[in-house]
């Protein structure tokens, strides 16, 4: 369990950092992190900076906190987050949504790169998180309930707003993006799914199917935030395409591809939120 204290320290640390708090954070996926170059003054921390925050087991996920303006809009962006296929608990994972919630943060976005599992998407397209299926883990709130984070049981009829997707549309419609919306399915990972898992996926719902988002979804519906979840579809899943295989460098190389169009939308959508 991590105590209520260890969120304070980190939060009392960036009050005394950032300065006045912007009420939106986005969380920026694999590949689309290039949108931190966007932000104009702003205040850069590394994670190991921060008390009480989580250690990186991965060099290459260090992990950066920004706060800045992008396009005029105050924003915090979040480059890096904690998997759980690298070993952390859903609750470390989701660690920095309670510490968002401390600081008065309203709004997250969250962003992922996501497998295509409905049949009508393709590479590079964008689909917004209408709701999601995470059948094969832990909730990152089980345990001794904080209260100051909410209650035990809650409600996630609505967990991906509803405002804001309507904002979400609106904006990607502006600028000629297309904009699927679906049904994010999680999987644990790190290994990509079989073929057979993929069809089981598609046969209980799911559109796309990804390695996070899920457990700071939860946790920022329990504390009262209002969430936005947008996927970069970065290759379609195992066994759609014959004789192809999925491979993170193609995830990597396609999600670098769309992130001019992504940050276009993000820019779009931090204004209308
Ligand atoms: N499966 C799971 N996670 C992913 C995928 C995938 O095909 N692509 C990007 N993240």
């Amino acid at each position: 369990m991590i105590p209520y204290e260890q969120y304070e320290q980190s939060a009392d640390f960036l009050k005394n950092r950032l300065g006045e708090i912007p009420p939106t954070a986005v969380v920026l996926g694999s590949g689309l992190g290039s949108l931190t170059d966007e932000l104009e003054a702003a205040v850069k921390i590394p994670y190991a900076d921060i008390p009480g925050f989580p250690r990186s087991t991965v060099e290459s996920h260090a992990g950066l906190l920004f706060c800045g303006r992008l396009d005029g809009q105050p924003v915090i962006m979040l480059s890096g987050r904690f998997h759980y296929y690298e070993g952390y608990s859903p609750q470390t994972v989701s660690f920095y949504v309670r510490v968002l919630h401390l600081l008065g943060v309203k709004k997250i976005i969250l962003t992922n790169a996501a497998g295509g599992v409905n049949f009508s998407y393709e590479v590079g397209d964008f689909m917004l998180i209408a709701d999601h299926i995470k059948f094969f883990s832990e909730s990152p709130v089980r345990g001794q309930n904080i209260n100051r984070f909410g209650e035990r049981f809650f409600d996630l009829t609505r967990l991906y707003s509803p405002n804001m997707r309507e904002a979400a549309k609106k904006c990607a419609k502006n600028l000629g993006i297309p904009l699927h919306e679906g049904v994010y399915f999680y999987m644990p990972g790190p290994e990509f799914e079989t073929p057979a898992e993929i069809r089981a996926i598609r046969a209980l719902g799911g559109d796309a199917v990804g390695m996070s988002t899920v457990f700071e979804a939860v946790t920022a519906a329990q504390c009262g935030m209002e969430v936005l979840g947008i996927s970069c579809i970065t290759n379609m899943a195992a066994g759609i395409i014959q004789d192809s295989t999925v491979s993170d460098t193609e995830v990597t190389a396609v999600a670098l591809k769309a992130s001019r169009s992504f940050g276009a939308l993000m820019k779009a959508v931090i204004a209308a939120v």
